[in-house]
């Protein structure tokens, strides 16, 4: 995938957004973000996705983690179709801002645009991407869907998860297949079952493989 991945810093765009100007490392702070791209205001899978984005503003929040949407429409439109947004989920409150592309100089830069969705100039339009990237302003994970796929925030809120397990035990740990918060996770490759056992004082399961390699060990942190 060409562009902007995981591992790379996010460009420090300053946009018009409906909070006003945005840079983007100082949106960033010494926290985590997740940036995520929407073809176009006004709809429909983006409009029951920015609701749902903010109905877990909350639980992003308890993690330290920021919102930052961006749609390729200019912020008086975007302020207009909130007012829809928050009509569709009654109870809804939009308190994330939206970055502004009108020009879709932003998503290329962020490595957000559909080849194969475009408006009806025939201008691309962006994907549904989300990058959570790190304090560090790094990209720790991206999803890149299609126009007619919405997302899963709570796949996002477990991936969030994931990523925050991993770095508060400094990516000696990972999280296996369907993993949720409170199930074991794995012990990653590069500890030795010598550092495992000063590392994991409860101590942790090796799987019996046919293979008999014992690279696969669970512990609960
Ligand atoms: C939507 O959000 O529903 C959508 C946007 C662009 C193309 C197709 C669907």
């Amino acid at each position: 995938m060409p562009g902007l991945t995981i591992g790379d810093t996010v460009p420090n765009l300053e946009l018009d957004s409906t909070h006003g100007r945005i840079r983007i490392h100082d949106f960033i702070g010494d926290g985590y973000v997740i940036i995520f791209s929407h073809p176009a205001d006004f709809t429909p899978v983006c409009t029951t996705e920015m609701a749902a984005m903010a109905g877990y503003a909350q639980e992003f929040k308890k993690r330290g983690v920021k919102l930052l949407g961006i749609s390729c429409d200019d912020v008086a439109s975007h302020k207009e179709w909130i007012k829809d947004i928050e009509a569709y989920k009654p109870g809804t409150n939009l308190t994330y801002p939206i970055l502004a592309d009108p020009d879709r100089s932003a998503i290329k830069q962020l490595n957000m645009v559909d080849p194969d969705e475009k408006d009806a100039q025939g201008v691309n339009l962006p994907s549904r991407t989300l990058h959570i990237v790190g304090p560090d302003r790094t990209v720790k994970l991206s999803f890149l869907y299609p126009a007619c796929t919405g997302r899963n925030m709570d796949e996002v809120l477990r991936a969030v998860d994931s990523l925050l397990t991993a770095a508060r035990h400094k990516g000696k740990v990972a999280t296996p297949a369907n993993w949720k918060p409170g199930d074991r996770v794995v012990i990653g490759p590069s500890v030795s079952d010598e550092e495992a056992r000063k590392l994991f004082p409860d101590g942790f399961e090796t799987a019996d493989l046919p293979s008999k390699k014992g690279y696969l060990r669970f512990t609960k942190v």
